[in-house]
Order: C-alpha cells, then sequence, then structure tokens
C-alpha cells in the first residue's frame, strides 16, 4: 500500500481523534489539527512523535492560509459543530453560525487544499457528514440541514471534479451515532433554551428530554471502530465510492428509509 499524506481537522477528540492513530499506525503521514492551541501539545504527547500536530481552527482565514503549501494527498474534513432544536422556533442566528463551521468553513478549506491538489494531479477530499444528512432528524434539524448540505456538497463536488479531470476524488462518510460526546452536547444545546419561551409545554419538553436520553443510550455504538475503519478504506482507496456509511446497521437502515421515502 502506497502511504499518504492525511490532514484531518478537529482531530483532538473522537472521531477525528481515533482516525489520526489508526492512520498513524499504519504508516501514513498524518497532520492531525485541533480547533484550540490549547489542545495541541497533549494530542502531540497522546499521538507521538512522528504526528505532526497544529491549531486549525477552520472558521479563521489565517488558520486556514497555513495548509496552502502543504503537499496533501487527503483533506479529512472532520471538525463540525452541533446545535438543536425546532425549526419552529430556534434562532435563526444559530443556525446561521452553525453553517458557517459545518458547511461554509470546511468548503474554504477543501478549496485551499484543491489549489496544491490540482497542481500536483491527485487527491482525496473527504467529508465526515452524518447519517442525519441522508435522514431528517426532528428537532436536530439545524444540525440535520448542515449535515444534508454537506453530503449534497460532497456529491456535486465529486462530479465537478470528474469533468476536472485532475485525478481529485470526494467521497463522504456518513455516520450513525457514536459515543464520543457529541450527540449529548447537540441535543443538549436545545435545552439550554428551549425552557425560557419555548412553543412546546414544560411536560412536552421533560419527555422530550427522557426519550432522547433512552435513544442515545440504545443506539449509540460505544467504540468508533467501525466508522474510522470506512474513513480509513476512503482514505486508501485508489478510488474511493461516494458514500461510506457505518456502522453496517445503519447503512441498511438508511437504505430502508430511502425506500419507503422518508
Ligand atoms: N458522534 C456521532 O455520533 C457522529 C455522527 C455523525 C457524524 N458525526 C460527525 O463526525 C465529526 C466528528 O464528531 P465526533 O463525534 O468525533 O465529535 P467531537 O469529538 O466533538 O469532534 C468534533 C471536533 O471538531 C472540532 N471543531 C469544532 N469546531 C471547530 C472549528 N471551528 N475548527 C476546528 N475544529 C473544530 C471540535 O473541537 P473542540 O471540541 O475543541 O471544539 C472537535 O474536536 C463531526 O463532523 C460530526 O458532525 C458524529
Amino acid at each position: 500500500m502506497k502511504t499518504k499524506t492525511v490532514l484531518i481537522t478537529g482531530a483532538g477528540t473522537g472521531i477525528g481523534k481515533d482516525t489520526a492513530k489508526s492512520l498513524l499506525a499504519r504508516g501514513h503521514t498524518v497532520y492531525a489539527t485541533t480547533h484550540y492551541q490549547a489542545e495541541v501539545a497533549g494530542l502531540k504527547k497522546e499521538l507521538g512523535e512522528s504526528a505532526h500536530v497544529f491549531k486549525l481552527d477552520i472558521t479563521c482565514a489565517d488558520d486556514r492560509a497555513q495548509i496552502a503549501d502543504l503537499e496533501i494527498d487527503v483533506l479529512i474534513n472532520n471538525a463540525g459543530q452541533g446545535q438543536s432544536g425546532s425549526l419552529a422556533e430556534i434562532d435563526i442566528d444559530r443556525v446561521r453560525q452553525l453553517f458557517e463551521v459545518n458547511l461554509f468553513a470546511s468548503l474554504e478549506l477543501t478549496q485551499i487544499a484543491l489549489q496544491n491538489m490540482v497542481r500536483r494531479n491527485g487527491g482525496t477530499i473527504i467529508f465526515i457528514s452524518s447519517i442525519v444528512g441522508r435522514v431528517p432528524a426532528p428537532f436536530m434539524m439545524p444540525y440535520s440541514m448542515t449535515k444534508f448540505s454537506l453530503s449534497a456538497a460532497a456529491a456535486g463536488l465529486r462530479e465537478e471534479m470528474k469533468v476536472l479531470d485532475k485525478g481529485i476524488h470526494v467521497p463522504v462518510v456518513e455516520p450513525g451515532p457514536y459515543h464520543t460526546g457529541f450527540n449529548q452536547t447537540l441535543s443538549d444545546s436545545r435545552f439550554e433554551w428551549m425552557a425560557k419561551d419555548s412553543l412546546f409545554s414544560r411536560q412536552q419538553i421533560a419527555k422530550m428530554k427522557t426519550d432522547t436520553n433512552k435513544q442515545m443510550r440504545l443506539l449509540e455504538s460505544k467504540s468508533t471502530a467501525s466508522v474510522v475503519r470506512k474513513i480509513v478504506s476512503a482514505t486508501e482507496a485508489r478510488k474511493p465510492r461516494l458514500r461510506y456509511v457505518a456502522p453496517l446497521h445503519f447503512a441498511i437502515l438508511v437504505r430502508l428509509a430511502r425506500i419507503l421515502g422518508v
């Protein structure tokens, strides 16, 4: 297998960090980038000497500019944030801010990486979207909409790169729920503000809280191994597929949902 130079965003925690570990173990050169400077030293210590670790807040233009001269073979757009609440009443500025991170900043970073890849006639841009970028998730629609957009962007860019014919591949990875803490923060965000003047009653909100906690316990995969395997496959493939979904039972569910027209 030919080893590659891979840059991962949001690699300070969760799926990004586990992917960095796996790629390093497989001999790849890894730029593991973090949201905040304070995370750099700890991550470097955890990943070891061979890892290149630096701060890259994807919403910061100066940070993004740092990658212009890096000869990256694979960019993994993993950094993301969550925001939940009903579309009937959520402050639209929260939604706007989420699109800024999950969609626009990832696309701006992608454009910089692409310049270099096109010059070198090859590369792969991986977008970490979500299963809720295929199937809408009520009360998580701000997040779900950003991931629908990201999955659509990946599919569209993939076709554009075929026309460009410079050996650029664009796969999208759509994980189901994994226990990284991300889903807890995502679903809790609605209770930060919904309790105040919500259209939904106290009882409805209390039930929502109980149901969400139950669903999380039931649905979340405890280990990220299955999604990391998919990201590694997309990274190493000569011609990556358009979509990688994990874990397997969610891949089946998403197909069923499509057939049923959900
Ligand atoms: N866990 C799941 O169930 C699940 C399911 C489907 C898709 N995903 C997607 O998988 C990706 C990784 O999520 P995860 O579960 O591993 O959660 P996570 O641990 O919270 O990972 C998200 C990472 O993105 C970083 N980040 C946020 N804003 C950033 C910014 N502006 N610039 C750079 N980095 C930024 C976070 O850094 P800080 O924590 O320091 O802010 C964090 O390290 C996300 O895109 C998420 O949407 C997760």
